[in-house]
């Protein structure tokens, strides 16, 4: 039943609410997907991950769902999307939804009923007594993702119930047989309407420890170990792949938090029927102290890293990805200063990512370079950047500017401002003013420039993709990093069965010394992939230019 088609998959993530405003109210849309059904196609994508769609009063955009069988007015109805997804299978792409059951929204009708004492419900969520005296301190010291305590105290049954992110995303009670059998009903009703996977929100968070112990508060205060890949979590996700995901040829990622290399084996291997693959996030955390403080890159560090992902045995697949809606752009964190050359250094993110063995993830937007935007206070919408800086204006306002600092650095705004399709009205993005800043640079960086030359980023992915379609040694073949150490240059060599692909590519804006490995043998090689015209034909000792990529088959 299972083909494991996303081995050889390149996945297109679209942020709906920022991708393409279909009927001119300055929110994206399903229409407005669908009318880019074709660019999607041209790029030369395999797959969709669409962030949700589904009903939701939008306290965390979409990620706080209060109907999981219809979708948000704001984004259109059901026969959208139908037309949507058909118009993707017409064309050869299939569509991953997003799958947030970790938390409801607190407008979900389960929660409404669950907040009655004697309902049903009331154990379809995580309801506690309070401590101390009358029960008003929170029943743990757990932290929300979204800045406070991770529990809200509720008047009417005089509890409090648990929410690790905002307090209108309450935590579903996946101890409760009664939830997981509806988490498999909901991916059951979308597997029957045809999508083809799903992407599992903060998906190793779904166990809690027994009791609900108390974590060890530590900087930033965000976050708690006593969630993650907690005692059952296997067991609830081996048993929603035997009631869903099995039966279907489809494909699940997990965005796990706590599935490292070390124990992804018995997350991800094909053995043990759970999760196909998952992101993990350690490579993103290379440029962000505990996942916060900016810090300076390093590429040794950042290859280190992947390799470890890149030597699981083969029946684990790994993913890689530069950005996603929850991340700024790539191009200020990985590539330093690129100055003028901002679609080399593009090109150079996209070489060194595109050739591992991986199911690569492309954000909305990165194919042409987009960039981080200069927001002032007033601009941010995302709640955790809002959270912020309330509980930082209120505990420490003497921090403000340099909290500030950060989020120019790490809000996950940046990757929210609007596509850039055009240097007309709106980027194209919309006929009126979008829900969010546009970014002022859709003027020089858009789509329809990077259409109109040759040698632009947008192109340089298209051939890219066109050309690890179908391949072998990339799908499957051995992973050997070049130069392990170097913290200019990323360059890997791939093998399978005789065939091999060398990759190198310069990180940084400056001439790279690059000597051949002693090692290496070889008697044909030919250029296949490259982002300067007059690259070297032949695999040899050189200089390399700055942001140079080259791709030689051997
Ligand atoms: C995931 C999503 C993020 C969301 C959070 C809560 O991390 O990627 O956007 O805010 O889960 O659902
Ligand atoms: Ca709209």
């Amino acid at each position: 039943m299972k083909t494991r088609w996303y081995k050889d998959a390149v996945v297109y993530q679209i942020y709906p609410r920022s991708f393409c405003d279909g009927n001119g109210d300055g929110i994206g849309d399903i229409r407005g997907i669908i009318s880019k059904l074709d660019y999607i196609k041209s790029l030369g994508v395999d797959a969709v991950w669409l962030s949700p769609v589904y009903k939701s009063p939008n306290d965390d955009n979409g990620y706080d769902i209060s109907d999981y069988r219809d979708i948000m007015d704001e984004f259109g109805a059901l026969d959208d999307w139908k037309e949507m997804i058909e118009g993707m299978h017409s064309r050869g792409i299939r569509l991953i939804m997003d799958l947030v059951v970790n938390h409801t929204s607190d407008e979900h009708a389960w929660f409404v009923e669950s907040r009655k004492k004697d309902s049903n419900y009331r154990d379809y969520y995580i309801w506690r007594k309070g401590r101390g005296k009358n029960g008003k301190k929170p029943p743990n010291n757990w932290t929300s993702n979204f800045v406070g305590p991770a529990w809200e105290y509720d008047e009417q049954s005089g509890e409090w119930y648990l929410h690790l992110f905002s307090k209108k995303q309450p935590d579903l009670n996946w101890e409760n047989p009664k939830v997981r059998q509806e988490v498999a009903d909901i991916c059951n009703y979308w597997f029957d309407l045809g999508v083809d996977g799903f992407r599992c929100d903060v998906i190793t968070y779904i166990s809690k420890r027994d009791g609900l112990p108390n974590g060890k508060l530590k900087f930033p205060l965000i976050g708690n170990e006593n969630y993650i890949v907690g005692p059952n979590y296997h067991k609830y996700i081996r048993e929603l792949n035997e009631r869903s995901f099995s039966r279907y040829d489809s494909m699940t990622v997990g965005e796990s938090i706590g599935i490292t290399p070390d124990n992804a084996f018995e997350a991800i291997d094909e053995s043990v029927g759970e999760l196909d693959t998952v992101f993990s996030f350690d490579h993103m955390g290379v440029d962000f102290k505990m996942n916060v403080i900016p810090a300076k890159f390093n590429l040794a560090k950042y290859k280190k890293i992947l390799d470890k992902w890149q030597q699981l045995p083969k029946t684990c697949q790994p993913t890689i990805f530069l950005e996603n809606h929850d991340q700024p752009r790539c191009l200020p964190r990985f590539s330093g200063d690129y100055g003028d050359k901002r679609e080399l250094a593009g090109m150079a993110l996209a070489a060194s990512m595109l050739f591992m063995r991986a199911t690569p993830y492309i954000y909305q937007g990165q194919e042409i370079g987009m960039t981080n935007c200069d927001f002032r206070q007033e601009d941010y919408q995302d709640i955790m950047s809002v959270n912020a800086l309330k509980m930082i204006k209120r505990v420490c306002p003497i921090l403000l500017p340099y909290a500030r600092k950060v989020l120019l650095k790490r809000a996950r705004d940046h990757a929210r401002t609007p596509m850039q399709w055009t240097a007309g009205e709106n980027a194209g993005f919309s006929t009126v003013k979008p829900w969010m800043k546009l970014n002022p640079n859709y003027k020089e960086i858009n789509v329809e420039d990077s259409e109109s030359r040759e040698d632009s980023l947008l192109n340089f992915y298209r051939k890219a993709l066109a050309y690890r379609k179908g391949k072998d040694v990339i799908i499957c073949g051995d992973f050997k990093l070049v130069y392990p150490k170097s913290k200019d240059i990323f360059a890997y060599v791939r093998e399978y069965h005789g065939k091999r692909l060398f990759v190198i590519v310069n990180f940084k804006n400056k001439k790279v010394d690059f000597k051949l490995p002693k090692d290496l043998t070889f008697n044909n090689c030919s250029l296949a992939l490259n982002n300067y015209a007059d690259a070297s034909k032949t695999l040899k000792d050189m200089k390399l230019r700055e942001y140079e990529a080259l791709v030689y088959e051997l």
